[in-house]
């Protein structure tokens, strides 16, 4: 591989339309944690970067549906994303936003530039159109009929019953979410960056160039690659974002897929005025953590975005993770189905490091993981208190009672003693070899091989029975095993930050050098170890089952909530509504239509005369339940004949999706002739 100079780590900017949850933590921010936190362990120049993605219409939504402000809806999460990642120790050197100024500035720079320099295409689209609003819509405020499923729920872009990709004129009976009318479909200009021109360019630099990507990442731009580039829309109509920063570009802003991975440059910027040397020396590797949503933003997109510019240089691996699932079931945000990272934090307080080790042994590095309470709880049990903690415990516990917390002098060296030492760089090599190709189980897999090789040593060699003997013996035996520990505070430090912190201090390590960890000197003989204290705790069977417990009430809340909510209807004019006379009855007599299941046949007062209904209530409701009762009537309603019965008007119900009924009346009695408007 090249060798560089320096490094410059980014971390896909999260949505700041919700908080964060494991999904993210174990895709991008713990392998970019732990990349960065090895690089600069082992002394090299090294930035991280990320921030808030504050734009794109996921946060209108979500502020339609908080009934808050765009910038209300970013300023909320991010706030509480900042805080997450802080308290997991995602170690970034900054955690900024697409709401800053600097990085408006930026984004529109950078797509002047490109202007300028006539990169763009201009192009006029037909696009979906709320006339009612005056707004064009995008593809996720547009619902309709899907074609494929005949789901009436699909939206624009997608229909999440059947998974079809959709584009808005897909949809059969299409209607906007913003008035619930007919969209119309009208003419617009938009800017295309015409990814075909890059497409011979990008095709060498990654089929040819960057054979050493992962199967995943490389495989899915081939695929794109095949398939043919083509221009793409950089602009939208909407009202939130950066707005396009030419003449006729009213109303638009850029499409967030643009201004997002420029935040990585305006991020950079914020922490240093020296940005221009991480984004445009060759001698920079820069690397993008991502999820595998975003191959094709920071494969082909972002750096044809950068090439276009001309004056930065491109990604040297872009290590996406697939996905992580959640009890064998996608995570998903909308129906909360997620561990989130602030809900963690309180409910498993000081054990950060806990989850971040379930992560990485279970990161998806090459295909989808599923993430189960029962595997956190027995990783936990079993790995992190079992071998880690017990090892560090035993050798400090040991230390402290025969030699008063003082590193003893090593005797005589047998040949299991030999073998046990000479482990200790190899296990150090192959962390490194790992790290260095983005292998992060295996790499985290070495490192608990070291606390088991520690383990199995002391098990063997069983100093707590030699001590009365050969208390000398014992001295190599825990000047070895003590070396293995303060091994384990430099190596675990990218892993498990807070962890390899508290075995440094209880080591008390005099040195805390990467390039030191491997040795067999760490601590000096007499050298003064402190208290030991555990460094984890066992998980105990009621703790998986009340977050199974919460899982399952989830999944409840979700199914009653999926019961399909019938759509709006087309809007209808103050006069068609005032057309209707809808007023308050009162019941005097009910009784079952023979030989009907449904219907009940009732007398009621309506302060205007004294008439007969027909109701289709008979299933939910007995005659007597009915009789003296106020109701909501339709009373200008065409009168009907129901089986013989002449019926003037209609008794207004509730109904539910599964068509449960219910009784409308006023909350309190009113005079029966009483008009509902
Ligand atoms: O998928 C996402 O969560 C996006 N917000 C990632 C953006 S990455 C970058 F380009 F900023
Ligand atoms: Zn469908």
């Amino acid at each position: 591989m090249k060798s560089f100079k320096r490094y410059l780590i980014t971390s896909a900017l999260p949505y700041a339309n919700g908080p964060v949850h494991i999904g993210h933590l174990a895709g991008v921010y713990i392998p970019s944690d732990i990349f960065t936190r090895y690089l600069r362990a082992k002394g090299v120049e090294v930035i991280s970067v990320c921030g808030s993605d504050e734009h794109g219409v996921p946060i209108t939504i979500k502020a339609r549906q908080e009934n808050k402000s765009p910038q209300e809806v970013v300023d909320k999460y991010h706030n509480i994303i900042k805080d997450s990642f802080e308290k997991f120790g995602i170690a970034f050197d900054i955690y900024s936003r697409t709401t800053s100024k600097v990085h408006y500035q930026t984004a529109s720079e950078f797509f002047k530039k490109l202007y300028d320099k006539g990169i763009f295409i201009e192009k006029y689209t037909e696009q979906y159109y709320d006339e009612e609003v005056g707004q064009f819509l995008a593809d996720r405020y547009i619902m309709g009929t899907c074609p494929h499923c005949g789901n009436d729920r699909a939206y624009g872009d997608q229909c999440e019953k059947c998974g079809t990709s959709l584009s808005p004129t897909d949809l059969k009976e299409p209607r906007s979410m913003l008035s619930g009318s007919k969209p119309v479909l009208k003419s617009t200009k938009h800017w295309f960056l015409p990814l075909d021109r890059f497409q011979p360019e990008l095709g060498k630099w990654i089929l040819q160039d960057h054979k050493e990507w992962k199967v995943n990442v490389y495989g899915q731009c081939k695929s794109w690659l095949d398939l043919g580039l083509q221009p793409r829309a950089v602009s939208r109509d909407l009202d939130w974002g950066v707005p396009v920063p030419v003449k006729g570009a009213e109303g638009k802003v850029l499409y967030v897929w643009f201004d997002a991975p420029i935040g990585y440059i305006s991020a950079t910027k914020e922490l240093t005025p020296d940005w221009e040397k991480y984004w445009k020396d060759p001698e920079t590797r820069l690397i993008h953590f991502i999820g595998k949503d975003n191959i094709v933003f920071h494969c082909i997109v972002f750096p044809a975005m950068l090439k276009a510019e001309g004056s930065y240089i491109l990604p040297d691996n872009v290590p996406a993770n697939e996905f992580l699932n959640l009890e064998g079931e996608k995570i998903s945000t909308s129906r909360n189905w997620a561990v989130w990272l602030h809900e963690y934090l309180e409910e498993f307080p000081g054990k950060q490091d806990v989850l971040r080790y379930v992560l990485t042994a279970n990161m998806p590095e090459t295909k989808d993981n599923d993430f189960t309470w029962k595997d956190f709880q027995t990783r936990n049990n079993s790995e992190l208190v079992a071998i880690l903690g017990n090892f560090v415990n035993r050798a400090m516990v040991l230390t402290q009672k025969y030699f008063d917390s003082k590193i003893p002098a090593v005797a005589e060296l047998d040949e299991y003693d030999r073998e046990t030492l000479s482990q200790i760089p190899q296990i150090k090599s192959a962390i490194e070899r790992n790290l260095d190709e983005f292998r992060f189980r295996e790499a985290l897999k070495e490192a608990m091989n070291l606390a088991r090789l520690g383990n199995k040593y002391l098990a063997d060699t069983e100093p707590w029975k030699v001590y009365k003997n050969n208390p000398e013996r014992v001295g190599t035996i825990l000047n070895i095993a003590m070396q293995i520990t303060a091994n384990l505070g430099i190596l675990f430090e990218p892993f498990l930050s807070f962890t390899a912190s508290k075995i440094k201090k209880m080591v008390n390590l005099p040195q805390n050098k990467w390039e030191l960890a491997g040795g067999i000197h760490l601590l000096p003989v007499g050298h003064v170890i402190n208290t030991p204290e555990l460094l984890f705790e066992k998980i105990e069977d009621e703790v998986v089952a009340q977050q199974l417990e919460k899982l399952r009430r989830t999944k409840e809340a979700n199914e009653k909530a999926s019961v399909a909510v019938t759509p709006q209807k087309e809007s209808v004019s103050y006069d068609d509504f005032a057309r209707m006379d809808i007023r308050v009855a009162r019941v005097l007599e009910a009784e079952r239509v023979p030989k009907t299941q449904k219907l009940l046949k009732l007398k009621i007062d309506t302060g205007i005369d004294i008439r007969t209904i027909v109701s289709g209530i008979a299933e939910f409701f007995a005659p007597e339940d009915m009789v003296g009762r106020q109701v909501v009537v339709l009373a200008n309603l065409e009168p009907r004949v129901i089986r013989g019965i002449e019926s003037k008007g209609m008794i207004l119900m509730a109904e539910d999706s599964d068509g449960k009924l219910q009784l409308v009346n006023p909350a309190a009695p009113v005079a029966n002739g009483s008009t509902v408007k």
